[in-house]
């Protein structure tokens, strides 16, 4: 059997296309959603992440800014922009794009953001709102792959759903949205990570398994089950002199040999990526709804 491609790009774009009427009616209010992003230092990853976030912005008629500053940045200066991003008025989302240079407290800068303005969802009144199941502003990444869980007709109601990767972005909000009394939820929720014993036999028991740590084609086919649905986070640059940036991307997953168990697959690029970025804006459009109160 080989699995069904989720198309992340086209379910991303229809997120998108969604958001076109509530933008509509905040323009109608004078409001045009803000997103400020702060990028620090030269890491080529986050700069392309970055541009393809205000890019999206642009397509959307949002605003957006960027702010770059070097690898040398203060602690006191970065969190001093964010101070004042916090009371502009023409920004409605802010987000600090990681990683930072390590002699910065990357906590620190988060707590600083306004939790209105978190669109990432990193601030810790955000991560308890989401914990107990409350409106807030919810991570990207794994909103976005609930939202392609949805759109795929696969709910994790009553699932084993696996997920390898222990990290604050995806796989701890990720496991505490699948296991809430909730739509597109309700699922047994497993969370691996880089000291548990024998993965194998952890993910070979996953209905759903979502891969989320970084390590380039870590999830071997020997690791899937036939018929489960694989979701795959990673974003892993390997070098391959003979492309032209010297490099491709891979996920965390083998697809050649998964796709042939999988009953779903996410690819790497056009799968998750292109999610968080369609969830970013939704929530820069949430934000701003709520910061000048004219939510539908
Ligand atoms: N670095 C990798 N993913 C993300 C993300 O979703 N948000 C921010 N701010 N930084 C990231």
């Amino acid at each position: 059997m080989s699995a069904q491609i989720i198309d992340g790009k086209a379910v991303a774009k229809a997120v998108k296309q969604g958001l076109k009427e509530r933008i509509a009616r905040l323009a109608e209010a004078g409001v045009q959603p803000g997103l400020a992003a702060v990028l620090v230092g030269d890491d080529p990853a986050s700069h392309t992440y970055v541009n393809s976030k205000a890019k999206a912005c642009k397509r959307l008629k949002l605003y957006s800014e960027i702010i770059e500053r070097p690898a040398d940045i203060s602690q006191d200066e970065l969190t001093g922009i964010v101070r004042s991003l916090n009371e502009n008025p023409k920004i409605h989302g802010i987000l600090v794009q990681s990683p930072l240079p390590g002699h910065i407290d990357e906590m620190a800068v988060t707590m600083t953001i306004d939790p209105a303005k978190d669109v990432d969802g990193f601030h810790p009144v955000n991560v308890g709102l989401m914990l107990l199941g409350r409106p807030g502003l919810l991570p990207c990444t794994p909103h976005g792959i609930v939202k392609l869980l949805d759109h795929a007709g696969i709910d994790p109601a009553g699932k084993e759903v696996v997920i390898v990767g222990r990290s604050n972005i995806v796989g701890k909000p990720l496991g505490a949205m699948l296991v809430q009394k909730a739509k597109m939820a309700n699922a047994t929720v497993t969370i691996a990570h880089s000291r548990s014993a024998n993965l194998a036999r952890i993910t070979r028991r996953a209905d759903i398994l979502v891969a989320a740590v970084g390590s380039p084609e870590m999830i071997t086919s020997e690791m899937v089950s036939d018929g489960t649905v694989v979701i795959d986070v990673g974003v892993n640059r390997v070098d391959d002199p003979g492309t032209e940036k010297g490099y491709r991307l891979v996920g965390d997953v083998a697809f050649d040999t998964c796709v042939e168990k999988a009953s779903y697959i996410t690819p790497v690029p056009g799968g998750v990526g292109p999610m968080t970025i369609a969830m970013l804006m939704s929530n820069t459009i949430s934000a701003a709804e709520a910061i000048t109160g004219h939510a539908i």
